[in-house]
């Protein structure tokens, strides 16, 4: 039996979601632990593609899915993508979509909020996907979120979201120059969204380890991206929840003894929606070869995504932050017809070599790429089914990305579908 975290080691849109579907398969359950609708994962499977913004990519599979503890919920975002999967022949119901009971549900309020702050501070904005997401946290730290449990008693929910929406609107208006919420529309609208997803709420950590116990395998899926870690990412250009491996067990209710392997998913080059700096970003022509050949635009906000090479000083903190066992390298046809191919695997620093990645902005943004160059390929690797098939260039560079990270490559993706995959070694 094994469980195994997904987790993304750049700044999101690795390929999770396409890696999640691939391995869904070998699992019995697939649990979310952290972020929210921020998230956007593709699935491209038989040519049809579903992007899932809070559902836990094994869906496809018809795997039993959980939202776990750690998870902020739009419940409004969640109704419409259960009709949304729905309506593409997915089945959804009670036995195989359920949600933690003390995950915190994202309210109109923390949306007003997320928006009206990245407006008033202007050039200094994080570039949120404006979801409601850090405010939402935020309210879960200051122990005044609300939690699913407690959309099952109207009277008590109505009292506290008074409480609270008098707070929020004195913030919205006066300081924020926003619009307020009306309290009463929203406990209304609430307390529908509330009939209709309660029958899927439950005690998630109790599920997980009834099933663990019963030999199951479990899925858990990461969502944004190491770098995006409120810890240990480029803060404050961050997310608001931890994305590491570690926040798997804390997000879902399970303990470290529980997970047996970390796989990084590790875009063959490196891309940023959203603001903070990028040391091997790419200003050229071969950054928009890259975003137009990767179709880098944002699954959840339709952003262009910047495009830079892939970066070891990042890749090798995303090792030892989560303990990576394996990685997947996604995206590698997408470099292909360049004459050379570059790897950055130090920062310039005021004239030293630094080869950490350093917590300071300031110092990060003075960094400049040290870059090692590999001769690229002219083929179209899309079609290839084996490693062997892999022309040598390739191979060279999955070797060299082996070397430096002193991470084994276990699955290879060569296209967004599910069957555009080389499994070298399957994790579970
Ligand atoms: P996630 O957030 O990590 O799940 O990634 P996204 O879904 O936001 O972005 C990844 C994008 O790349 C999606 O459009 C995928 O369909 C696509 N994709 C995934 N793997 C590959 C691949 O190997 N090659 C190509 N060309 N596209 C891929
Ligand atoms: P997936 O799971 C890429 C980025 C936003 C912004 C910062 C904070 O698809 O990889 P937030 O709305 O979370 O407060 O925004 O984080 N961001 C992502 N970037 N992929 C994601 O998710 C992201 N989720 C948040 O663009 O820079
Ligand atoms: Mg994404």
């Amino acid at each position: 039996m094994s469980n195994i975290v997904i987790i993304g080691t750049q700044w999101g849109d690795e390929g999770k979601g396409k890696i999640v579907d691939l391995l869904a398969e070998y699992a019995d359950i697939v649990v979310r632990f952290q972020g929210g609708n921020n998230a956007g994962h593709t699935m491209v499977v038989n040519g049809e593609k579903f992007i899932s913004h809070l559902i836990p990519s094994g869906i496809l599979q018809q795997k039993m899915c959980l939202i776990g503890n750690g998870m902020v919920v739009d419940p409004d975002v969640l109704i419409e993508e259960i009709n949304y999967l729905r309506e593409k022949g997915i089945y959804i119901g009670a036995g195989n979509l359920r949600i933690s009971e003390r995950a915190n549900v994202i309210m109109p309020y923390h949306k007003a909020i997320d928006i009206a702050r990245e407006l008033r501070i202007g050039d200094k904005k994080i570039g949120t996907t404006g979801r409601g997401i850090g405010p939402c946290y935020e309210d879960k730290v200051a122990r005044r979120g609300i939690r699913f449990s407690e959309l099952s008693d109207p009277d008590e929910f109505a009292e506290k979201v008074r409480a609270i929406s008098d707070e929020k609107n004195f913030y919205l208006k006066q300081y924020l120059g926003a619009e307020p919420v009306n309290a009463d529309l929203l406990i209304e609208q609430y307390l529908s969204f509330a009939e209709r997803l309660m029958p899927h709420v439950c005690n998630v950590s109790v599920v997980l380890d009834n099933a663990m116990k019963a030999g199951k395998q479990v899925l858990f899926e990461g969502a944004q991206g190491t770098h995006l870690d409120i810890d240990h990412g480029t803060y404050p250009y961050v997310t608001s929840s931890n994305t590491v491996s570690g926040n798997a067990c804390c997000g879902s209710g399970v303990g470290p003894k529980d997970i047996h392997g970390v796989m990084g998913i590790v875009k063959a080059y490196t891309t940023r929606v959203g603001a903070g700096p990028f040391p091997a970003e790419l200003f050229d022509e071969i950054g928009d070869k890259i975003q137009k050949k990767g179709a880098e635009f944002g699954a959840t906000t339709g952003r262009k995504r910047r495009c830079g090479w892939l970066d070891m000083v990042m890749l090798k903190n995303s090792v030892r932050l989560n303990g990576l066992t394996s990685l997947a390298i996604t995206k590698l046809d997408v470099l292909g017809e360049l004459d050379e191919i570059r790897i950055c695997t130090a920062y310039e620093y005021q004239g030293k070599r630094i080869d950490v990645f350093p917590t300071s902005l300031k110092v990060l943004a003075q960094c400049k790429p040290i870059y090692e160059t590999l001769p690229g390929w002219s083929q179209d690797i899309s079609e290839l089914k084996t490693y062997e098939a892999l022309p040598q260039n390739v191979r060279n560079y999955l070797i060299r990305i082996e070397e430096l990270s002193q991470t084994p490559i276990h699955i290879v993706s060569v296209g967004p579908g599910r069957d555009e995959t080389i499994v070298l070694n399957n994790p579970f």
